[in-house]
């Protein structure tokens, strides 16, 4: 308040009263609320008709607010006629505004450039880690029974032990990591799964395989490989036999003969044994399982992610299995056919859904079933509000009969509380990658190919602190930006050279732009306290050097946006929104370097002060929006 009547500006409209505006996190919510005064009393509409009307602009040469005048659904007049009206109801010289011009069906409006550095400076400064974040949005309505927060689960990772961790299990990672993130900064409480693909037939292979080929030695070595490297070796025995049995199906032949000895029978029975309760079992399954977890932990941590459960398709109980079951039948969508149970979604309005096998027949739980009734589980344990599942569009079929095999057992509520968050594929990854079957591997591999790079360079290699730190850091910010460059649905292609570069929008490009703004600061000897004084105590230099340029009022422009591209980016959930908007950010960044020097700027300290406080700002907003993303920012280049 005190800032605005420094500037010259009426006191806040009372439109920051509605529920929509968020004047304390979003800088452009105190613009759009002195413009949603001026439309409302120059039109008589609905205060917050004209607030959800005026959006953020994406684009700078378009205003940094724009109105669709038919959005205002005034009737009897030509919108570029009524645009031309409205712009007149605003005053020249406003301290916030300047008087728009319409264009065409469009009111584009643009902040005043002196107030820019005067408001979006010391906001994102009192804000520091948390401008961006909207911590009301995950608040329960007061009103309600629940207090507190609203939970969200976020499901993703789930890779299957004793298998390879694919390129979809990275995605999931990663995208999941992001999404969690993201809820977090915007007051949900966010719990974390990851549902383990530790379940299933081919546990009774591995037991199998594990009798003929396993070695406690290699297993304490290098768990996760030895047991790949187990389940390989017996895969390979039995897919002759899988061959014979896909082949009689294809014929029309029975395949319960073949399905009744060797490999097959060992299976069946191992895992009859593990479904069984069985002791032995039991115990070398959760051995493997153990360990498994143990070693995921670390590689997770290397790129900041910590689940708070590490669940999975084995935990699910039995009860409620056959909850479940009794429900299906109750509701007669239950089917027998050829010994086993499934739902048939054609019968049940569902086109396109098939028919799925629930229980198979030798009376195993399914993939399915499992998913089913972890739903039911989670509810009771965690009574959340939503849940995630971050998984691949390959399994977009699967979750719609997820979802609808809830509605089919009376609980839509339920599934309309779920939400399947899919993405496309990555192309050429293990060919480009060789063996690479881990996460670990994966990480590995990136952070080499950065060391690589960095070493290139020898000049700038010998000044490197600590170049391993650095490899690490960099190298996995290069797999992530890559996989959360485009759009989740997009297919994309592994390229190691260019993700590893330092040109282009990439990981190594983003890190090296936030290295170059924290050596600004360290050049100017300043601190951030010193800065932020120095906002409050000398705001001349913010009106006459910085306010006065382009370059610069462009950037803060684009500063002022970051909390508009992180509701969007909860809305969509595409990581890519988080990046684009960083690379514009980064771009506009380097194109102020020439113009605005820092040390030894003409016209003193003040201005080099005021400058500094200007690529503080945006580096805290690099910052910002690359925690959200995951990655972990260097310091020093
Ligand atoms: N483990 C599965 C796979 O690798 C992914 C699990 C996805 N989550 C789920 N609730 N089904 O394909």
């Amino acid at each position: 308040t005190a800032l605005l009547a420094e500037l010259g500006a009426d006191v806040i409209p009372a439109v920051t009263d509605l529920p929509a505006v968020h004047a304390l996190s979003r800088p452009t919510d105190i613009y759009r609320a002195y413009v949603v005064d001026i439309l409302t009393k120059a039109t008589a509409c609905e205060a917050s008709l004209v607030y959800d009307s005026v959006q953020s602009s994406n684009t700078l040469p378009h205003g940094d607010l724009l109105l669709p005048v038919p959005r205002l659904r005034i009737k009897g007049k030509k919108p570029a006629e009524l645009g031309a009206e409205l712009a007149a109801s605003f005053v020249d010289g406003h301290p916030l505004l300047q008087k728009p011009v319409a264009s065409g069906i469009h009111l584009p409006i643009f902040f005043a450039p002196r107030s820019l550095p005067r408001i979006i400076l010391p906001y994102i400064f009192q804000r520091e880690g948390s401008y961006g974040n909207d911590p009301t949005h995950g608040l329960r309505d007061t009103s309600a029974t629940h207090l507190g927060r609203k939970k969200v689960i976020v499901e993703f990772a789930s890779p299957n032990i004793a298998k390879e961790f694919h390129a979809g299990h990275l995605r999931s990672t990663v995208i999941g990591a992001y999404i969690s993130n993201l809820y977090k900064s915007m007051g949900w409480d966010v719990i974390k799964i990851n549902y383990l693909g530790d379940w299933g037939k081919q546990f009774g292979l591995l037991g199998v395989g594990w009798e003929r080929f396993g070695s406690e030695e290699e297993l304490a070595r290098e768990p996760l490989k030895h047991l790949l490297s187990v389940y390989a070796r017996i895969n390979a025995l039995f897919k002759p036999e899988q061959d014979a049995s896909k082949k009689a199906r294809e014929e029309g032949r029975d395949t319960a003969e073949i399905e009744s000895q060797g490999i097959y029978a060992e299976r069946n029975a191992f895992f009859s044994r593990l479904e069984n309760g069985d002791m032995e079992a039991f115990a070398l399954w959760e051995r493997f399982r153990r360990i498994s977890v143990e070693r995921y932990e670390l590689t997770y941590a290397r790129l900041n992610v910590e689940f708070d459960v590490y669940s999975g398709e084995s935990q699910v109980q039995t009860v409620t299995i056959e909850a479940v079951e009794k429900l299906l039948q109750e509701k007669g969508v239950y089917e027998e056919k050829n010994g086993s149970w499934t739902i048939d979604f054609e019968k049940h309005g569902s086109k396109g859904l098939g028919i799925a096998v629930v229980r198979g027949r030798t009376g195993a739980t399914t993939y399915l079933l499992r998913d089913v009734a972890a739903v039911l589980e989670r509810e009771k344990l965690y009574n959340f509000d939503k849940m995630i599942y971050v998984v691949s569009t390959e399994q977009d079929l699967y979750f719609k009969r997820l979802f609808k095999t809830l509605e089919l057992i009376g609980r839509a509520d339920l599934a309309s509380c779920l939400q399947h968050v899919n993405f496309g594929r990555v192309l050429g990854m293990s060919s480009r990658l060789g063996n690479a079957k881990l996460l670990s591997d994966i990480l590995d591999q990136s952070r080499d190919a950065m060391h690589d790079v960095m070493r290139r360079n020898t000049e700038k290699y010998a000044q490197v602190v600590n170049p391993d730190l650095v490899a690490e850091a960099v190298g996995i910010s290069a797999v992530m930006v890559q996989d959360m460059s485009a759009k989740r649905i997009h297919d994309y292609e592994f390229d190691m050279t260019r993700m590893t570069s330092f040109e282009g929008d990439t990981g190594a490009y983003l890190q090296y732009c936030h290295a170059r703004l924290n050596s600004i600061l360290r050049k100017a000897e300043v601190t951030r306290v010193d800065l932020a004084v120095h906002l409050i105590d000398h705001p001349d230099a913010l009106d006459t050097d910085l306010a006065e340029k382009q370059h610069c009022v462009d950037l803060l422009r684009l500063m002022a946006q970051y909390p508009d591209v992180t509701a969007t980016a909860l809305r969509n959930l595409e990581p890519s929104t988080i990046l684009t908007y960083l690379f514009r950010l980064t771009h506009q960044l380097s194109s102020c370097y020439d113009v605005l020097q820092v040390v030894g700027a003409e016209g003193g300290r003040d201005v080099t002060l005021a400058r500094a406080a200007l690529y503080e700002a945006a580096r805290q907003v690099l910052e910002n929006g690359m925690k959200l993303l995951g990655l972990s920012p260097v310091e020093s280049n």
